[in-house]
């Protein structure tokens, strides 16, 4: 069994863990939260956290597709975060342009196919076609996917896949009877990704324990980890400790514990 040796940096007293090669989520969701307070502690504006939250996304893109992570999620804007001030809203739709244009090629370079699951009519046209080019230079690449939740509510995409199975019954194409879990699926927007549409860990930074309207039909049975460091210091180590504690869980799905 091939096992990598992790040596926690922050406590050198701790025993030394071991990461699993051959156990690697195939499906990392992540809240990335804390980006203001990061700021905030170093008596910047908050969007100087976002922007460093994007390199951090940068980072933990490379990781986890070397690590062999087959899906990650970043839950990069949601339904609710129009909320804030304009000039922060304005800056977060800047974002993935910048973003992309200068990471596409590393994309490519390590085999990571772009995908996006939200609204993204609402956002900016130039947002837009930042994402479709990316989706579309990427379109070839079969390693990890890089799915971004941009405009992206769990409420919201429940809502809509509703709506679509409620016009498919109008229309006689679909019995109630025979609405079941996989008639769900297949509306909502992660079908694309399949067999992988469930998160096998969520991880939230910054301490906060809250869903957030995130995943809520596809966490059901995902491993959540709630991890302290702001997202701007989230890093290459983190995700590796976050995966180690994911490989000391026991995953039940309902069942006991020896099935
Ligand atoms: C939450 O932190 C973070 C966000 C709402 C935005 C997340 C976006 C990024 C990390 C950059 C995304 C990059 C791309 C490429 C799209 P917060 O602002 O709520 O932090 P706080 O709770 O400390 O205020």
């Amino acid at each position: 069994m091939e096992e990598k040796r992790l040596f926690s940096k922050k406590n050198a007293a701790e025993p030394p863990t071991a990461l699993d090669l051959n156990r690697i989520p195939k499906h990392i969701a992540i809240i990335m939260d804390g980006n203001g307070r990061w700021a905030q502690k170093r008596h910047l504006p908050r969007v100087a956290g976002h922007k460093q939250g994007m390199q951090t996304v940068k980072t933990v893109t490379i990781a986890a597709s070397r690590l062999g992570v087959k899906v990650l999620t970043l839950y990069a804007f949601s339904t609710e975060n129009w909320k804030r001030p304009s000039s922060e809203v304005n800056y977060l739709m800047q974002l993935p342009i910048r973003f992309f244009s200068t990471f596409v090629p590393d994309l490519v370079k390590n085999n990571v196919r772009v995908m996006v699951m939200g609204d993204i009519s609402r956002l900016p046209e130039k947002t837009q076609q930042a994402v479709n080019d990316a989706i579309a230079d990427t379109a070839h690449c079969d390693g990890m996917v890089l799915n971004f939740a941009l405009n992206y509510g769990g409420r919201d995409e429940i809502t809509r896949a509703v709506k679509k199975i409620a016009d498919q019954v109008k229309k006689g194409e679909l019995d109630p009877s025979q609405v079941d879990e996989s008639v769900i699926n297949r509306q909502l927007m992660t079908a694309p990704l399949g067999e992988l549409a469930d998160p096998d860990l969520l991880i939230r930074t910054s301490g906060e324990e809250r869903i957030s309207n995130f995943l809520l039909w596809q966490l059901a049975y995902s491993e959540l980890e709630f991890v302290p460091e702001h997202w701007p210091d989230f890093d290459e180590e983190s995700l590796q400790r976050a995966i180690i504690e994911f490989q000391g869980r026991h995953r039940r799905f309902g069942g006991l514990k020896n099935e």
